[in-house]
């Protein structure tokens, strides 16, 4: 079954004012005008949400990178899903591997998914391990990060639940290694099994995979074509308009 990609650009703290956030915003707008096969997901910094969302198209999609799993009340420097349904806000961004390192728990962060799915907000919830070793044991934890990060989510709330793979050890600056289309092929299938496991097939099958992990207009092609996954989550080359609108018109083309 061919799944309708999906390109998601994560901007973690960046950039530092409102006003560079609406020109990398307007710049990535402008580009993907006339694509209709792929759906693109820009999650900037929360505070600046409000007036990113007075700038939406029908071809752009607001998502952010953190939410609370509690509707209101006394949560000191928390967000609602609440308060972002107001700003068309579509996507929120969980388990990343960054906020895990923050303290986030596989626990804290299925209560979140948890919330967010039923409160009809997308998740790409994130996994991926730390670093690779000889004996495998990476994919065991890898495992029961899915497992447990999906605690108490049921079948029907799956359909808004993308799964997004990072393997740590290829993220950003620090990056100390890269991952190529066929072993990420490997990890989509071990992906799959692990929800089948919880679920079933069918749905293990139908549920969206993407990569993230200094992803950018050069590798992109290999991910989407040859690594098995439906679409991207991209860190850095998401704040640069002409990088993100390739990579959005690669996924487009394919
Ligand atoms: P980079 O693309 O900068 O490596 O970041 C990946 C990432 O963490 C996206 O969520």
């Amino acid at each position: 079954m061919k799944q309708k990609k999906l390109i998601v650009g994560n901007w973690k703290m960046n950039p530092q004012t409102g006003a560079v956030a609406g020109k990398i915003f307007d710049g990535i707008k402008k580009g993907i005008v006339t694509f209709k096969n792929t759906d693109v997901a820009m999650c900037p910094p929360v505070i600046f949400i409000p007036e990113l969302s007075k700038k939406l198209s029908a071809a752009t999609i607001l998502g952010v990178q953190n939410v609370s799993a509690s509707k209101e009340g006394a949560f000191t420097g928390e967000i609602s899903i609440g308060m972002l349904a107001q700003f068309k806000v579509k996507y929120v961004i969980l388990g990343h591997s960054e906020r895990r390192e923050m303290g986030e728990t596989d626990f804290m962060i299925s209560k979140k998914v948890e919330s967010a799915l039923n409160a009809k907000l997308s998740v790409i919830l994130c996994v991926g391990e730390k670093e690779r070793d000889e004996e495998c044991t990476y994919l065991e934890m890898l495992r029961l990060q899915i497992e447990n990060s999906l605690l108490n989510i049921p079948k029907g709330l799956l359909s808004k639940l993308v799964i997004a793979y990072e393997p740590v050890w290829a993220i950003g600056e620090k990056a100390t290694g890269r991952i190529d289309p066929a072993g990420l092929l490997e990890i989509v299938i071990f992906i799959r099994k692990v929800l089948s496991g919880i679920y079933d097939q069918e749905t293990a099958h139908s549920l969206k995979i993407l990569y993230g992990g200094s992803v950018d207009e050069k590798n992109s092609e290999g991910f989407m074509k040859e690594g098995g996954v439906a679409g991207l989550l991209v860190g850095r080359a998401s704040l640069n308009p002409k990088k993100f609108i390739e990579i959005v018109k690669i996924a487009e083309n394919l």
